[in-house]
């Protein structure tokens, strides 16, 4: 098992990629690593919270605090107990976000408490991929020092073929593997 004992915290967000987060957890379980997953508002229109709680074995955090009885998520101890954050997908307006430090939900706050690092897989539609903005702020999350792990070309789920697909999850659990090493 190639991450026994990591704890991998899981950024998911609204994008169709989202259902190939569910496998990542599968794989990074299966390597020995405990998931949290945090998940945006928008990515709960794309896969439950109750398939990745389940998968991860972890109940999944979105919001800031619970309406009903006022109990919140902590991102200062997320940030101090991850190995490792990822944020796969990787949607345009989180990558930009990101950059800029707009920390308008759990998984940007989380992202600004980490002690370690952030990687990157981005997911969308190949115009927004190549548009400017997209590629200057994942210039920005570079500099930072937050790994990029590049779409692939292809068939995206709009019916356009070009990059911007999310890469397979396989080859981001290895990805990952190498980057702990
Ligand atoms: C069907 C559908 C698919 C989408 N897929 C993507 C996507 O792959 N990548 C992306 O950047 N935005 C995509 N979007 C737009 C995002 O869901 C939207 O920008 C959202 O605000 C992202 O919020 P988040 O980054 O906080 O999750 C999609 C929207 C719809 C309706």
């Amino acid at each position: 098992m190639r991450l026994e004992g990591k704890h991998i915290i899981l950024g998911i967000t609204g994008s169709i990629a989202a259902y190939k987060a569910a496998l990542l957890i599968r794989l990074f379980r299966k390597e020995g690593a405990e998931v949290q997953v945090i998940m945006t508002p928008a990515a709960k229109e794309f896969i439950t919270p109750l398939t990745l709680a389940t998968l991860s074995q972890k109940p999944v955090i979105s919001e800031f605090f619970a309406q009903a009885d006022g109990s919140w998520n902590s991102h200062v101890d997320l940030g101090l107990w991850a190995d490792l954050m990822i944020v796969a997908p990787a949607s345009a307006s989180t990558i930009a976000k990101m950059a800029h430090g707009v920390a308008d939900n759990m998984l940007i706050t989380t992202y600004m408490s980490m002690k370690a690092p952030t990687m990157v897989a981005p997911a969308m539609d190949l115009d927004m991929f190549a548009h400017h903005t997209t590629q200057r702020n994942l210039k920005i999350l570079q500099e930072d020092a937050c790994p990029i792990i590049e779409p692939q070309s292809g068939f995206l789920a709009s019916g356009l073929e070009g990059k911007g697909r999310m890469e397979e999850p396989e080859a981001i659990l290895e990805h990952v593997v190498a980057f702990l090493k």
